[in-house]
């Protein structure tokens, strides 16, 4: 596989994923129609590998524009990142989400298909097993997502998983990430949330850097150690490798298929664990103040990683201090984002 299609490219996870690709050889077109991103990230791209990306502002929605891309290049897989991916905004807006996220992954099927591209790696969540109790989190669980967002992450693997049966020509993976956080080590590329950040991470560089006062902290009477939430956090680099895998074996692999992959660190850290590994990173100082329970979360998941570890040959290599390390770097470096 030589030429690989990112959509979404231009984004917090497919902006690193387009560094580890060029890194390794592979050409890089990127289909992004910006709207929660800005095209400085795919520059920072180029400044750190010293390589060209081919960069389209595209609408997954506009079949023409998008097909005008697979005319010009020719495509060995793609990585679909491109979609809306914000749990609390999905319930207000629920159609929109639907329309972008599944309509977008029809048009791109449909295209792909027109054009004989059947490699396919999309961007799952861990927020397709819902809120289920029993963790370590395994690829084996009833999938049984609680918000409109998760929903349309079980429904493009559904999808998927009937394309596969309809043409065993695709071969595809399904990778399942769970909390993403961190930047590139360079502090050149990172996070760059619109608004109110809606994870902790960036919410928290965010009070470091000063833009915010206080960090809310929903809960603070969980059943755990320190009594607040507990989540696996997985450095942005070692899920932008994972991708490099899959894509990886789906090359090696003789016969096709459609298999999903948990990509996360298997083990948990809670919110002050993560406040106070950060503050130690920083040397900030982090004002917070507990407050209620926010609705739908529970005390603790993690991943079982044990699969792709298995057949993936992946694994996280980069730990929590580097997670802060690295969120903080950046965020220093690019008190406002990329603007
Ligand atoms: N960040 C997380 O916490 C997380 C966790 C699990 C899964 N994911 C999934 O990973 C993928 C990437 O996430 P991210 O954190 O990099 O998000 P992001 O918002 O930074 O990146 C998504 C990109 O897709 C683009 N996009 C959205 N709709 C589009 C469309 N119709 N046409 C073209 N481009 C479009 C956006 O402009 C953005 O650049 C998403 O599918 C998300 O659901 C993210």
């Amino acid at each position: 596989m030589e030429t690989i299609l990112v959509t979404g490219g231009a984004g917090f996870i497919g902006s690193h994923t387009c560094v580890e690709l060029l890194q390794q050889n592979y050409e890089v077109v990127v289909v992004d129609n910006l709207q929660n991103a800005s095209a400085e990230s795919l520059s920072r791209v180029e400044t750190i590998t010293g390589k060209t990306v081919h960069f389209y502002q595209v609408d997954l929605l506009h079949k023409d524009a998008l097909t005008a891309v697979f005319n010009k290049h020719h495509i060995d897989a793609v990585i679909h990142f491109a979609g809306l991916k914000a749990v609390g905004e999905s319930t207000q807006i629920p159609l929109t989400y639907y329309h972008n996220n599944l309509t977008g992954t029809l048009v791109l099927l449909d295209t792909m298909n027109e054009h004989h591209v059947f490699n396919l790696v999309f961007s799952s969540s861990a927020s397709v097993y819902g809120d289920q109790k029993n963790t370590p989190y395994h690829e084996a669980m009833k999938l049984i997502p609680s918000s409109p967002y998760g929903h349309t992450k079980v429904m493009i693997e559904q999808i998927l998983q009937d394309t596969f049966q309809s043409d065993p020509r695709w071969n595809i993976s399904l990778l399942r990430y769970f909390n993403p956080v961190g930047a590139h080590s360079s502090g050149l590329m990172g996070e760059d949330p619109t608004g109110i950040p809606n994870n902790l991470m960036p919410f928290i560089t965010q009070v470091a850097i000063g833009n915010r006062e206080t960090l809310n902290i929903f809960g603070g009477d969980y059943p755990t150690p320190d009594g607040t939430c507990i989540r696996d956090y997985i450095h942005v680099v070692d899920l932008a490798l994972g991708h490099i895998k899959a894509l990886e074996k789906l090359a090696a692999q003789k016969t096709p298929d459609i298999t999903a992959y948990n990509l996360g660190a298997g083990k948990g850290y809670s919110v002050l664990e993560m406040v106070n590994a950060f503050v130690t990173a920083s040397g900030h100082k982090i004002p917070y103040q507990i407050t209620d329970r926010r609705d739908g979360d529970i005390a603790e998941f993690f991943a079982d990683t044990n699969k792709a570890k298995n057949e993936l040959g992946w694994q996280t290599t980069l730990n929590l201090t580097d997670m802060c390390r690295d969120a903080w770097n950046w965020q220093r470096h690019n008190p406002n984002g990329y603007k």
